[in-house]
């Protein structure tokens, strides 16, 4: 990766984004696949999707600026399952420590995301080695690669949707209200969803994972008030002893944001946050915090509805 490309990841991993400079990817409305523009795009949209996605793919070399360190020289790298744009099970490592009570990301060492890789070539005079977690480093956690589908319309959707779904759980009052996430101010909507008839389970059973969500009003007619179904609140939840101890904006060590549900079937067999979690069922008995009373109903259901649910996941 260039250092262009490393600051572009920080950029995307640590600051907030502007609209412009997130990425942009696929989803609903005249249901593209995975990985297509959307439908209803303009010429120049389009252009600029086709030259975003050509970048995303380009893979970097020591002469285009790869290194000193790096983790990895090029985006389909590590977001290409299915592809280009998806996912994998690929992993950055991230640590931090708490010290006098307070989180440090300990950037001085390379933190928080560590550059597994460095530039080795033999024709080199200096080699660089990859980094590796400080003694100093007290929390060492990995995370896999996320899909990025999508993304556009999440950031279609006006703010006060996602505040409106704060609001939504708060008036639940069963302690699983969200939080919007104050760096990447991205949120979500209530609607039930499902195929196999029984809406109402899924709508209890998986509350953060809002199904249907609805962009704003836009000037381009691809994301105006586009009807899309990602399955996520998009908000911070306490997840207890889930939560990977990164500190990150607004959020402390305990809170992850939910993670949406489309394209859950590109998971390879590697779920949650680390990929600790090698199936669906095993992903959704991991929770815990506030994620632990849906737990504890899905732990309830009789096993033909818990393959129900299984069932109806992997076709997200
Ligand atoms: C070495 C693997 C790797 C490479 C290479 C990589 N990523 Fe990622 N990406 C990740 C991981 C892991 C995460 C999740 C990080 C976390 O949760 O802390 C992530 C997260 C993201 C997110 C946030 C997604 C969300 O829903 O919050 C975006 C956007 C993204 N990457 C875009 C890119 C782009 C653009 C490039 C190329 C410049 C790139 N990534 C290169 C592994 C990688």
């Amino acid at each position: 990766m260039t250092k262009r490309l490393v600051v572009a990841l920080v950029c995307v991993l640590f600051s907030v984004p502007t609209f412009a400079q997130r990425v942009r990817a696929v989803a609903p409305g005249g249901t593209p696949d995975a990985g297509d523009p959307l439908s209803g795009l303009s010429d120049q949209q389009r252009a600029s999707f086709q030259a975003g996605h050509q970048q995303f793919a380009v893979r970097e070399t020591v002469g285009t600026g790869l290194g000193p360190v790096f983790n990895g020289n090029s985006c389909v790298n590590c977001h290409d399952i299915p592809i280009s744009g998806g996912g994998a099970p690929a992993f950055v490592t991230r640590i931090g420590a708490i010290i006098d009570g307070k989180f440090d990301p300990l950037t001085k060492f390379g933190g928080s995301v560590l550059q597994a890789n460095g530039i080795t070539g033999d024709t080199l005079t200096h080699r660089f080695q990859a980094e590796a977690p400080p003694p100093e480093a007290t929390i060492v956690i990995t995370r896999r690669s996320p899909a990025l589908f999508g993304l556009g319309l999440v950031e279609a959707t006006p703010d006060s949707t996602f505040a409106d779904l704060v609001r939504q759980g708060e008036l639940r009052g069963d302690g699983t209200a969200g939080r919007v996430n104050m760096v990447d101010n991205v949120v979500t909507g209530t609607q039930s969803g499902g195929k196999f008839g029984w809406k109402a389970q899924i709508a209890t059973l998986l509350e953060c994972h809002v199904p249907t969500l609805q962009t704003g009003s836009n000037s381009s007619a691809a994301f105006d008030r586009v009807t899309y179904h990602p399955y996520s609140d998009f908000l911070l939840h306490d997840m207890g002893s889930l939560g990977d101890g990164i500190e990150q904006g607004s959020a402390t060590g305990r809170e992850m944001r939910t993670a949406p549900l489309w394209g859950v079937r590109f998971g390879n067999n590697k779920f949650l946050h680390d990929g600790r979690a090698r199936t669906l069922e095993d992903a959704i008995l991991k929770h815990d915090g506030q994620g632990l009373a849906a737990r504890n109903r899905f732990q309830k259901l009789s096993q033909a509805n818990r393959t129900k649910l299984v069932e109806f996941l992997r076709r997200l």
